[in-house]
């Protein structure tokens, strides 16, 4: 290995709602990931109306990362960044409050620079709408920076995220089926250079369901970190 594994702590913290649905506390903001919380009956504890938000993020247009998006902008007038097509999507179904990336791009939020990234899945929105392209995010605060998947495969496009942001922790997809499983996560945990892993959009439903334990141990292997959150748990990274 020619780069060294850094252990590094943030002043983030990180609420998870099941699925690949999270909250990042940055300075006092409130940015949302992927809302899918009534749909997945892991998370019926969770109370959609007591979740807050500044921000809302959308990675691509399935329905098992927008189900509840339209529901919570609404009630929290939170800004909801996504791609071109879901932005016109949602200002259909009256979410006027809406930034449009496109993947490559970065903005400046008031929390941080986000830069959108690719990913290698597929957008469709639950009506049969045209989704665009899904994206990854990466974000880049005072108060530490993180990398955000979405839903892909493992691409050799994760290399350069490094180079635009280096990562003190990536959120990335597990459950494989649909997406990465936990051995392509660990190869991405490498090109990203970055030890520590927070595992999501795994045990949901039967086709992602997988063994965690065996998870757990390949990434110690490797000489790295993966981190389960608890559904409603809110940690400290
Ligand atoms: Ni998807
Ligand atoms: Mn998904």
């Amino acid at each position: 290995m020619f780069y060294r594994l850094k252990d590094t702590r943030t002043d983030m913290k990180l609420t998870y709602y099941g699925h690949s649905c999270f909250s990042m506390e940055i300075g006092g903001k409130h940015i949302l990931f992927d809302p899918f919380i009534t749909g997945n009956p892991l998370a019926s504890e969770i109370r959609v109306g007591d979740i807050h938000a500044d921000f809302i993020f959308v990675t691509h247009g399935h329905a098992d990362h927008i189900l509840d998006c339209v529901d919570i902008a609404t009630r929290t007038g939170a800004l909801v960044v996504t791609n071109w097509e879901i932005h016109e999507w949602l200002n259909k179904q009256g979410v006027g409050n809406t930034h449009p990336m496109n993947t490559g791009g970065k903005w400046q939020f008031p929390f941080g620079m986000v830069k959108a990234v690719t990913a290698v899945h597929s957008s469709g929105l639950p009506d049969g709408t045209y989704g665009g392209n899904p994206m990854g995010f990466v974000v880049k605060s005072a108060s530490g920076n993180f990398y955000y998947s979405g839903d892909t495969a493992l691409t050799l496009d994760m290399q350069l995220v490094n180079s635009f942001v280096p990562p003190d922790f990536s959120i990335l997809p597990i459950g494989d089926n649909f997406t990465m499983g936990f051995e392509d996560a660990a190869r991405a945990a490498h090109m990203l250079q970055c030890r520590k892993v927070i595992g999501v959009h795994q045990g949901t439903f039967g086709l992602i369901k997988i063994d965690i334990d065996k998870a757990k141990s390949h990434f110690v292997h490797q000489g790295l970190e993966l981190i389960i959150p608890v559904i409603g748990n809110t940690i400290e990274i």
